[in-house]
């Protein structure tokens, strides 16, 4: 459910005239519901309401500093990747002792920046990190907490590049290397064992996989407990699928009484890192077509918008609905949605059935609110577009539109 509508065949976002905003603001343009974000993680999180639980926010989905704070507001920790993201949610308001810290690669410096700040935990990814996280909590005097991110070799049954919890994948360790990992952590000095994480993949469908890797931690997690290693947490990573397209991805709560039911009697507090699910359908991007062309077997609207705004039709082939911002009554065609930069992969739409578009009309590139903005970059010197947030009648600028001469700023 999302607060974008047509009232009398004009889009609106929550009581915003989306044509009114493009006017202003120009395009492309990302917009986003206040209301949407807010009800999708009150939806997610209170999924969980029967368990001992922390819903963090996975940044890297939409890390807007002002998306942020309106999820800090509803009690979201934050799952982050980076201390670039650390930072993002320090100044947002997160409470450090929400925080979980992922990733394969974390430099001592970004160790460092997170245990100055007292998140809740390193979701470690192998044991040269996990000497090297024990190493600076050593020269600061300190413990810190850790959990290692187990791959369980689970199927997420997603697009391979989002697929992270098989083995052929980078990511955590794999579950007998684990049990030795932990006995590591347990004897060193600077490093406290206190959770078990995992996280299989992204935009999963159906719930099956969720289950099965939860089934392997349970397994591991009696292993532990013979060892004589108690732990507290279990996070669970993100993952869970929106729907672009024909997908039906079992709603939140559904996923939640899934997991309940296998969670019931284990006397651990769960976390959850949801990304897509929460911002996914609550942004929208709006783009101007510059031209329409077309050739003896195709027919191209050549738009504002570019890969370098929205990468995931390129990259994963994804599947982004299309539509116009005013809707007119005409025929469906066949077109290309396509965008300026050098490169054929540059296109947000192929082979897709779009009433008769005309030049300057304006199209809005739905369920954009996740890995939109946040993957977008300035390829071609492109300026980077702006982002607002509609809450009711309210129009904040959450980041206003690129320059030229930010693009050379650093340059100089
Ligand atoms: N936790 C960890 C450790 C992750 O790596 C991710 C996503 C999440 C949580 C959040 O997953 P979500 O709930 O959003 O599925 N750029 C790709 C998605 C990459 C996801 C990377 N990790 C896309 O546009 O589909």
């Amino acid at each position: 459910m999302h607060h974008f509508e047509y009232r009398d065949g004009k889009l609106f976002a929550e009581e915003a005239n989306v044509t009114d905003l493009a006017e202003k603001f120009g395009t492309p343009l990302y917009v986003y519901s206040a209301a949407t974000f807010r009800r999708h993680f009150k939806a997610f999180d209170s999924a969980f309401s029967g368990l001992d639980h922390l819903t963090c926010y996975s940044v890297k989905a939409n890390s807007n500093l002002s998306v942020l704070k309106m999820l800090a507001e509803e009690g979201a920790g934050m799952d982050i990747v980076s201390g670039g993201e650390l930072y993002r949610a320090l100044k947002a308001g997160v409470a450090p002792e929400k925080i979980v810290y992922s990733g394969v690669g974390k430099r001592s410096s970004e160790i460092k920046e997170a245990l100055t700040a007292g998140i809740l935990m390193f979701n470690v990814e192998s044991v040269a990190e996990l000497r090297r996280i024990d190493e600076v909590a050593k020269e600061m005097g300190l413990v810190a907490r850790v959990s290692f991110r187990i791959n369980p070799d689970v199927d997420p049954q997603t697009h391979p590049y989002i697929s992270t919890g098989m083995k052929k994948n980078k990511f955590g360790l794999d579950i007998d290397s684990s049990l030795e990992a932990y006995k590591l952590a347990a004897e060193l000095e600077n490093v406290e064992p206190i959770g078990m994480d995992c996280h299989i993949g992204s935009q999963l469908t159906s719930i099956e996989p969720f289950l099965e890797a939860l089934e392997k931690l349970l397994n591991f997690y009696e292993k532990l407990k013979g060892l004589g290693i108690e732990i507290k947490y279990l996070d669970l990573g993100g993952g869970l699928g929106i729907p672009y397209e024909e997908e039906e991805p079992p709603h939140p709560s559904e996923f939640g009484k899934a997991l309940m039911n296998k969670l019931a009697d284990v006397p651990l507090t769960v976390i959850l890192e949801p990304g897509r699910v929460i911002a996914g359908n609550a942004g929208i991007m709006v783009t101007e077509v510059v031209y329409t062309k077309s050739n003896p077997s195709k027919n191209f609207l050549i738009v504002d918008a570019a890969m370098n705004d929205l990468i995931r039709p390129s990259l994963y082939s994804s599947y982004h609905r299309i539509d116009e911002v005013e809707q007119r009554g005409r025929d469906n065609q066949e077109y290309d949605v396509v965008g300026p930069i050098c490169e054929s992969t540059d296109f947000l739409a192929r082979d897709r059935e779009l009433p008769g578009i005309e030049e300057g009309e304006l199209l809005a590139v739905f369920s954009a609110g996740a890995y939109g903005f946040t993957m977008a970059s300035n390829y071609n010197s492109r300026p980077r577009a702006c982002e607002l947030i509609v809450d009711g009648d309210k129009v904040i600028v959450a980041r206003k539109r690129e320059s030229y001469e930010d693009l050379i700023e650093k340059e100089l």
